[in-house]
């Protein structure tokens, strides 16, 4: 599925990828769906555009993220991998039959899973682990946007009790998944308690309105933006930073970068059945369009994944 001119995906035939040294490619057994597909074939917001990813059309053309499936080839100078080994990770252009990927950014998939299930992980799992590490062990935590793609594995993740904030018809998924509270914020917004941490999932609250459910210690982490600001999508992020140089709270903003430490603790956890992922829809490569506008309908219960 390919995105030559910005907002248009269309499904086309090109030439398997060629590899670089330190590139495996991968037959792609399925590939997961995140917000971040999305930014990525609409070049929206503007600024990423002057961040490499092509300021009049995408540099890279082929859509996707996130794989699980068998290595078919490796480059010349890969040493971790070898033909036949089943994988999961991070590999941009995965809505494709074929993806090359860095080796250093692969797990083994754990037998325990199915394809789709270990698609399902790297970005949202690696963001929801970076989010844990930044808020500590042991901490009471609010989790607003927690039945999503990357809420449901923050609830698994996160080190001490956590409520979950999300529409009622989810309440059954998070409590089975480990939230000892729950929060409907179609009725009560945010509840009125108070957490040694917020994260803030969803991305869409005034910081203030969060700062209200801290501790006066507490630290707030910024993980999504489902924002309007078309520019930058950051506007409540630079906020965040600005504020931060003034309250006794701590608000972070966090972007993660997976690295092979993220993946390796994963496949750990997934393998030892410690982490699920909690599977939304399966759509065929060709509905890639559809699975996109799915998850940015904003109601996703779980990750969403596509299969060619
Ligand atoms: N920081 C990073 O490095 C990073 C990496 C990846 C993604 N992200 C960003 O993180 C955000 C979330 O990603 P995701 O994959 O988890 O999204 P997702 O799978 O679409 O999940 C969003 C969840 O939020 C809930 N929600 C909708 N409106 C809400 C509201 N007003 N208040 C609270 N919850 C609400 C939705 O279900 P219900 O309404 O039914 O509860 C849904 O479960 C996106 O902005 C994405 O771009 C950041």
């Amino acid at each position: 599925m390919v995105h030559s001119s910005y907002g248009r995906l269309e499904q086309a035939e090109l030439p398997v990828p060629s590899l670089k040294d330190d590139q495996v490619l991968i037959r792609v057994r399925a590939a997961g769906v995140d917000p971040g597909v999305f930014y990525r074939m609409t070049g929206i917001p503007y600024m990423m555009r002057l961040f490499g990813f092509g300021l009049t059309r995408p540099k890279q053309p082929i859509a996707g993220g996130d794989v699980a499936g068998v290595v078919e080839k490796i480059g010349e100078k890969v040493t971790r991998w070898k033909v036949g080994d089943e994988v999961f990770g991070a590999a941009v252009g995965g809505f494709a039959e074929f993806v090359a990927a860095k080796e250093s950014l692969l797990a083994r998939k754990p037998a325990e899973l199915s394809w789709e299930q270990a698609a399902a992980v790297p970005t949202s799992a690696v963001t929801a682990l970076r989010g844990v590490r930044e808020a500590g062990p042991g901490k009471r935590a609010l989790i607003v946007g927690a039945a999503g793609g990357i809420g449901t594995f923050l609830i698994q993740l996160h080190d001490g009790e956590v409520t979950a904030v999300c529409s009622g018809g989810k309440a059954a998924l998070v409590r089975r998944l480990g939230a000892a509270h729950v929060v409907d914020y179609t009725k009560d917004d945010l509840g009125t308690g108070t957490y040694d941490v917020v994260y803030d999932v969803f991305g869409s609250r005034n910081v203030n309105v969060l700062r209200k459910r801290l501790t006066p210690n507490g630290k707030l982490i910024i993980l999504g933006g489902m924002s309007k600001g078309k520019l930058t999508g950051l506007g409540r992020q630079f906020r965040a930073i600005g504020l931060n140089l003034f309250v006794k709270q701590q608000l972070k903003v966090l972007i993660a970068f997976p690295s092979q430490a993220d993946f390796e603790d994963l496949r750990e956890r997934l393998a030892a059945g410690a982490l699920v992922p909690v599977l939304d829809r399966t759509y065929p490569l060709s509905e890639a369009k559809q699975a996109i506008d799915h998850v940015m309908a904003g109601r996703a219960r779980g990750k969403s994944v596509v299969t060619p």
